[in-house]
């Protein structure tokens, strides 16, 4: 066999490369075939797992080989071996067949370790410094949290304790692990150096349910000798000020740690060194820091040295030991949070107001490294935002009780200094810097971006510039706010907010790997849902929210934010393929839907008892009672509530009937087919009861706003037969509106997913090319460089509000630029059958997608060059695709200069009216032929925006 003619790589391990520190019993392999040859298939392939790379190579001793499996799969292959053990490092290796007979050479080693699995692991105990306890702030009305403009009490904020234990190592040493967790969050270090590159660890989690321990490699950090361990904690989500109304205390008022440094010598004997009373603690440099107020240092009060093993901590406290259960722990699952990008001040401004600006260009989240001599004593203050006003002044754009959010460093003099905040995080673009000694220069700034450091897995880009900063908009949004969970915005409210997520997901998936990062956040999710099978609004559901929901809507949910119970596992599923995402929510599901079944049955309509008997039968299921957000922030809506309002009914029925098909979906696939049956029968008597209850003769909804057509056409709720006027009425709403949108959040994603399906492509690419408010270009020719929580956060006049411009829930079109424009799109879930259908017509002269599938890199590109069309397709080995050539009927195709009938990897092709549809096996293609545009082709807007 030559080289390069079958090979297995990219191992991945749970979606992982070489976890470390994972707690999942049965993981599942997958890798990828690579090959010069077309048309590779997968045929067969065999797993090897042992506990040390030697026995691998050697083949003997294995703990597992799984012998020659007579399969095509290649992702997602469990593990099937003999129990794991706790911290222990397994190597794995994988070879493949194909169809052809050809049979690799086995791949690279790669390694998975696990976490501690047992409960009995756990040697260490819960200790606690010394401490004023957290204040736990007055909970406020939400309209009292939002008006509120005291000054923050940064008095009442505690100092960041120092923990640190001194501790022997005896021997050579061979490996060392540090597991660790906390109440609140932590930074460790040891013999000076920190450890590991994550950040806000342990993470934001249901806490009370759900707390991560993270595993740390430490052996080049421990030392034969004398050795100190030590860890700075903080509030965090723990015990800080979070959430919509900025309350503090939310899982505790008291902070805590938990370690573990497990030690390995040579001589494979072990030492352990855990948190207990031996821990001293004390308290240092860190005045205080919140998430939300910010964080305070007085470098004049560094300890240097406090965690070398020589330095005096005669004058240190005991911590003290205390109990907490530990059945809520569970290994850190997934990419952690990290600096993941580091970004330049671009300019240095004095505003109107004469106030010093430092401008990074981009709207961010995370936090400013600042380099800084002068004086002892100086202290400089640094505050964020995310834009300026209309005067071109400072705007601090968060609303709510801890607005001032501040970044304070006191000079420790003598020399150069650099500050940057370890426990908390910001919204920003701009910094306004008061208090630096001289003059203030871009060079001493850099914004460090914070995220939960996922790979990227999409590229689009395109001939019209401003759609690919739309591009970079919506993944910078992402980026940012992925932070540990899904939040809405990282300056105001940082919170899970379900429904954001829900609508965002698709788009989230093409960009970034977020197949962990989104099953940890369901997983908490699940643990949140409560007994009567409510799905909070907002995860983790901490008080402040509970009481929110219960004093402003009386509920925990809403229609189109639970369903994310639902949506998301199903969005995970389509991207990944991954069917262990149905079946650990499956259950969560169905107890959603049963909840939503008992209130339409359960609550019924004030008009009732003046209703006739059909129309009383048909109520049940209805999901017309109660409040829901709706299509929130519905652009002719006056306000939120508004919005709200005339659009709750018919939504929350919309998604009643949406989420138990998918159910039923998910019960097919699962082969729970009396489930499958069960779902698709109601959800065929909700949209009958939507259809009777709510469309007219003429095809208009009574609820006459664009998302209701939107929903109604993209969740079918109306028989085929009316579709087209119901179309039709869409069609006549968005041109009545001058070509711009009135879509709130949860319409907006299938927007011109059904303008498209319904033969209004020529109204989809005019909402996407309009410029005037509200459309997406609207805000990238206002400045964005994220996505706006509302698309007149800057009105037409220039006004600037404080809304949020980090929300990106509207973004969620990217998901649409990825399969209709560059035409990458998937057959079968997880992209084992692949499409490719670019939009020729779209006006554009080019436009190309990438997307690292499980299997491998998918290209859909096309780009016309004079009379000349051209289809770049690249399908992955051990998977096929279609590509449908518009327009091509007439024409000679040439593949790579070969005609279609000639060229290898080509399984067969057909013609339809005016197409030509070539099946393919995998590999690299270049389609070309002479390109007639059709009739309705919408004419290029900005076709020659890109050079
Ligand atoms: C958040 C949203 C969220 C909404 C609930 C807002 O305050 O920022 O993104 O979904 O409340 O409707």
């Amino acid at each position: 066999m030559a080289l390069g003619d079958l090979e297995a790589e990219q191992l991945l391990c749970e979606s992982m490369v070489n976890p470390v520190g994972i707690d999942i019993r049965v993981p599942r392999f997958s890798w990828q075939l690579k090959s010069v040859r077309r048309g590779v298939l997968q045929a067969a392939y065999r797993i090897m797992v042992a506990d040390t790379e030697e026995k691998l190579w050697q083949g003997t001793g294995l703990i597992w080989d799984s012998g020659k499996v007579h399969s095509d799969e290649s992702v997602f292959c469990a593990y099937e071996g003999e129990p794991l053990l706790s911290g222990k490092r397994y190597y794995w290796r994988v070879k493949v067949w194909d169809r052809t007979g050809a049979e690799s050479e086995w791949s690279t080693a790669s390694y998975w370790e696990t976490g501690l699995l047992q409960r009995e692991d756990w040697k260490a105990l819960w200790i606690e410094p010394i401490q004023e306890p957290v204040v736990e702030d007055p909970v406020l009305s939400l309209r009292e949290a939002l008006q509120y403009n005291k000054p923050t009490d940064t008095s009442i904020l505690h100092p960041c304790p120092l923990l640190r234990k001194s501790f022997f190592i005896s021997s050579t040493v061979r490996k060392a692990r540090l597991y660790a967790t906390a109440h609140g969050t932590y930074m460790f270090q040891i013999n000076g150096q920190k450890v590991g590159n994550q950040e806000l660890a342990p993470e934001f989690t249901s806490y009370d349910r759900y707390l991560q321990y993270q595993t740390y490699e430490v052996t080049d950090l421990v030392k034969n000798g004398a050795n100190a361990i030590g860890a700075i904690l903080s509030d965090g989500w723990y015990a800080g000020r979070i959430g919509l109304s900025g309350n503090s205390c939310q899982y505790g008022d008291r902070l805590g740690l938990l370690f573990q440094l497990e030690v390995e010598y040579e001589d494979g004997t072990q030492e352990i060194v855990v948190s207990d009373h031996e821990v001293k603690c004390s308290t240092g440099h860190l005045i205080y820091s919140d998430q939300f107020i910010g964080e305070k240092v007085d470098a004049r009060r560094i300890k240097d040295g406090w965690t070398l093993p020589d330095y005096d901590d005669s004058g240190w406290e005991p911590a003290q030991e205390t109990h907490f259960d530990i059945s809520n722990l569970v290994a850190h699952y997934g990419e952690p949070v990290r600096v993941a990008g580091k970004l330049p001040a671009v300019q240095v401004i004095t505003t109107p107001k004469g106030e010093t600006v430092v401008d990074f260009g981009q709207v961010i989240a995370g936090r400013v490294s600042m380099r800084v001599e002068g004086p002892e004593g100086t202290e400089i203050i640094l505050e964020h935002s995310e834009v300026l006003d209309e005067h071109g002044n400072f705007l601090n754009n968060i609303m709510g009780r801890h607005k001032d959010q501040k970044d304070m460093y006191i000079l420790r003099g003598g020399g150069p200094e650099t500050f940057e905040p370890v426990f908390t995080f910001h919204g920003f673009r701009y910094v306004k810097v008061t208090g630096y000694p001289g003059t203030v220069r871009s060079e001493h700034f850099t914004a460090m971006v914070l995220s939960s450091d996922m790979r990227y897995t999409g590229f689009f880009e395109c001939s019209d510039e401003r759609i690919n900063r739309l591009q970079q908009n919506i993944v910078w949004s992402q980026k940012t706010n992925l932070l540990s969970i899904p939040m809405d915005c990282p300056q105001r409210e940082r919170a899970g907010w379900t429904g954001d997520i829900q609508v965002f997901a698709p788009t989230a998936a093409f960009n970034m790997d977020v197949l962990v990062f989104l099953t940890r956040w369901l997983r908490n999710l699940a643990l949140e849902q409560l007994p009567n099978g409510e799905v909070p609004n907002v995860v983790p559901y901490h008080k402040s929210f509970r009481h929110i929901g219960h004093t402003l809507m009386g509920k925990d949910s809403s229609a189109g934010w639970g369903d994310a119970v639902i949506i998301v596992p199903w969005a995970l599923y389509q991207a990944y393929g991954d069917v262990r995402v149905l079946e650990e929510f499956y259950d969560s599901m169905v107890r959603w839907i049963s909840y939503v079944r008992q209130t339409a049955e359960n609550e019924l309509p004030d008009n009732y008892d003046q209703m006739d008997d059909v129309q009383k039968e048909r109520q049940k299921y209805l999901w017309n009672t109660g409040f829901h957000f709706g299509d929130w922030l519905m652009p002719s809506a006056s306000s939120p509530t508004e919005s709200a309002m005339r659009t709750k009914e018919v939504v929350a029925t919309s998604f009643y009937a949406y989420s138990t098909a998918l159910l039923s979906e998910t019960a097919a696939i699962l082969g729970k087919h009396p489930d499958a049956e069960a779902y698709s029968d109601l959800s065929r008597r909700i949209r009958q009861a939507y259809a009777e209850e709510y469309l007219q003769d003429d095809g208009t909804l009574s609820a006459h706003f664009q998302g209701a057509y939107v929903l109604a056409l993209q969740f079918g709720l109306v028989s085929e037969e009316a579709r087209g006027q119901v179309a039709d009425q869409l069609a006549r709403l968005i041109e009545g509106n001058g070509y711009r949108l009135d879509t709130g959040f949860v319409s907006v994603p299938f927007l011109l997913d059904v303008l498209c399906k319904y033969g209004k492509r020529d109204i989809a690419y005019k909402l996407l090319y309009q410029t005037e408010c509200p459309s997406w270009l609207y805000e990238v020719e206002r400045g964005a460089t994220t996505i706006w929580e509302s698309w007149s956060a800057i009105k037409p006049d220039g006004t600037v509000s404080s809304m949020s411009f980090n929300h990106y829930a509207f973004g969620c079109v990217g998901d649409w630029l990825y399969r209709e424009i560059a035409g990458l799109r998937k057959e079968q879930a997880g992209y084992k059958k692949i499409n490719i259908r670019p939009a020729v017509d779209c006006g554009l002269s080019y436009a190309s997608a990438k997307y690292e599938s499980r299997y491998g890199t998918i290209v859909s590109g096309w780009s016309k060059q004079g009379g000349q069309l051209i289809v770049t397709a690249v399908i992955p080995p051990n998977t096929t695709g279609t590509v449908v050539l518009p327009n091509a009927k007439h024409v000679t195709v040439k593949e790579s200069g070969t005609p279609l009938n000639e060229a290898a990897g080509v399984i067969s092709y057909h013609q339809n009216e005016f197409d030509v549809s070539v099946q393919l096996g995998s590999g690299s293609y270049r389609f070309t032929y002479d390109y007639q545009p059709g009739s309705a082709e919408t004419p290029s807007p900005a076709a020659s925006r890109k050079k």
